[in-house]
């Protein structure tokens, strides 16, 4: 991971409006979310962009399939982007659309750079194009004279168009990629870029003249920008760019492109060589991480098993859905979606782990302590069972941000479950329904509270709302957005004297 500074720029990519969101995209979205929510608790100044991509012949295709202009269209599917944002509750700093004043001007700023450092020429295009993906194949790339990323039908196009000398740019990729081995993550995906450009890079067409739905090439306007050139820019609009005096120009360069290994190739070969021909720095890094199928089968409209996440939320919440993504799967690794997975987790980890330590612990401060935090009792000496709570509390802090700086976020949950499945037995081992001290039962209590007000901390990037249910119910009175990692993971911040206020639970077991 990139070395931290002051401020921490993450992206996701920018999803094509032709689709609907689904769990694939809320994948990398909540992944993004995760981590912005980290670096903020860590004290870093964040920018998190998303975003939709509304141009191409793609998206002009599906918008006059439903009869509709192509702005018009994309006005309507942007609003379900946002609205499953907003019910995931993803804080992104930024919402950025292709078709806005502000990227047509960075865009086209970024072109006139490359096209003045000789690297844009006109020539002409033939070569396999699909459509769907928006790319053009050699014959040799055809998998059965199909598309070999969709296995669709391709069709011969022959256009004249801007190429970008992406050939001049092998030999200064591959030393970017040497000597920054953060650059391309997980390292697998580096050596297959490596090798992919190692084989040679050819000249790539940069424009379009057979439809028009595109930013127009500056002094050409029959040809329109290729839609990578200008979905691409998106990250540097995002800053301010071109303008030199824009606040947000600190957030350059990107420190994390988040995004599926579906597009990993235009990530880490195509917008690097646009960067170094425009003499920009180029992004810290890009993590391609792996792909979601469902029951075992590749997603798709046609199979019409394409999980719609709203449905989701609606049957198991939007924390659950987010716990699910990050803990099932090491990321960077191909995973499945299944519901009864969903359930298996949300029963075994939310509801029986999480959720009834919440509760069990509220209940016993309700009915042996009146409802309110006890002190700890200073004059006892610790016993063992809470000393070991105490050392695991305190081992917790490095192993979950070794793995959240590298995106380990199931082994960052998984350290994290542990000191949960610890203090449930904690409370089995203490049994405080037995214990006639007061003191010693005070010493519980306050064990079982400061352990939770922790956790509260520990999840929150994962599943905020129940973060901040948990602090609530401790009679915490601020929430946990703008508060400090660092100092909030120190065992002894719960404040004693405080009412508790029990909620219903947490996570309620689905049958
Ligand atoms: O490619 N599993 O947009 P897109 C995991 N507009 N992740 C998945 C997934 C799955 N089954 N399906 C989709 C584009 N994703 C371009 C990007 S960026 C400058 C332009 C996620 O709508 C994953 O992040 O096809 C993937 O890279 C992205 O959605 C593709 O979204």
């Amino acid at each position: 991971m990139p070395q931290e500074t002051g401020s921490f720029y993450i992206t996701t990519p920018i999803y094509y409006v032709n689709d609907v969101p689904h769990i694939g995209h809320s994948y990398t979205t909540v992944a993004a979310d995760c981590v912005a929510r980290f670096k903020r608790l860590k004290g870093l100044k964040v920018l998190f962009l998303t975003g939709t991509d509304e141009h191409g012949q793609k998206v002009e295709l599906s918008a006059s399939e439903a009869k509709k202009g192509p702005l018009e269209f994309a006005d309507a599917v942007v609003g379900r982007f946002r609205d499953l944002w907003g019910l995931l509750d993803i804080s992104n700093d930024d919402f950025i659309r292709t078709t806005e004043q502000r990227h047509k001007k960075a865009a086209t700023h970024l072109w006139d750079k490359v096209r003045a450092n000789g690297d844009i020429y006109l020539g002409e295009y033939e070569d396999w194009y699909c459509t769907p993906c928006e790319t053009f194949f050699t014959e040799k790339q055809l998998k059965d004279g199909r598309c070999p990323d969709c296995g669709r039908t391709v069709e011969r196009l022959k256009e004249p168009s801007y190429f970008f000398r992406l050939s001049r740019y092998a030999g200064p990729l591959l030393r970017h990629i040497e000597a920054n081995p953060d650059f391309i993550m997980p390292e697998g995906k580096r050596n297959e870029i490596v090798s992919f450009v190692k084989e040679g890079l050819r000249d790539l067409s940069v424009s379009r003249t057979t439809f028009s739905w595109g930013i127009p090439v500056p002094d050409d306007p029959g040809h329109v920008m290729y839609v990578w050139f200008d979905a691409l820019t998106n990250y540097l609009t995002a800053t301010g760019y071109p303008d030199e005096n824009d606040e947000k120009g600190v957030f350059w360069p990107a420190d994390m492109h988040l995004i599926g290994k579906d597009i990993l190739r235009f990530h880490a070969v195509y917008w690097p060589a646009f960067l170094l021909s425009a003499g920009m720095v180029l992004p810290k890094a890009i993590f391609a991480h792996g792909w979601w199928t469902v029951d075992g089968a590749k997603m798709s409209k046609s199979k019409g098993n394409v999980v719609d996440p709203v449905q989701v939320i609606k049957a198991y919440g939007k924390d659950a859905f987010r716990y699910f993504l990050l803990r099932e799967v090491p990321f960077g690794l191909d995973g499945d979606f299944s519901l009864s997975a969903l359930k298996g987790r949300f029963n075994s980890d939310l509801a029986n782990d999480l959720g009834n330590l919440l509760s069990r612990s509220l209940s016993m401060i309700e009915k042996y302590a009146d409802g309110v935090i006890p002190g700890v009792a200073a004059s006892r000496d610790r016993d063992a069972l809470e000393l070991k709570i105490k050392s695991i509390f305190a081992l917790l802090p490095k192993d979950y941000e070794t793995a959240m700086d590298g995106l380990r976020f199931s082994d960052a949950l998984n350290s994290l479950w542990t000191a949960v499945r610890e203090l449930n037995g904690y409370v089995e081992r203490s049994a405080p329904w037995k214990e006639k001290d007061r003191d010693v039962l005070s010493n519980i209590l306050y064990t079982l509270a400061e352990g939770l007000r922790i956790i509260g901390v520990y999840i929150y990037p994962f599943m905020p709302e129940s973060a901040d249910k948990i602090w609530s119910s401790l009679g915490m009175e601020r929430g946990i957005s703008g508060a400090s990692f660092d100092e909030e993971v120190k065992w002894g911040g719960i404040r004693a004297g405080k009412g508790i206020r029990k909620t219903g639970p947490l996570f309620p077991r689905i049958l």
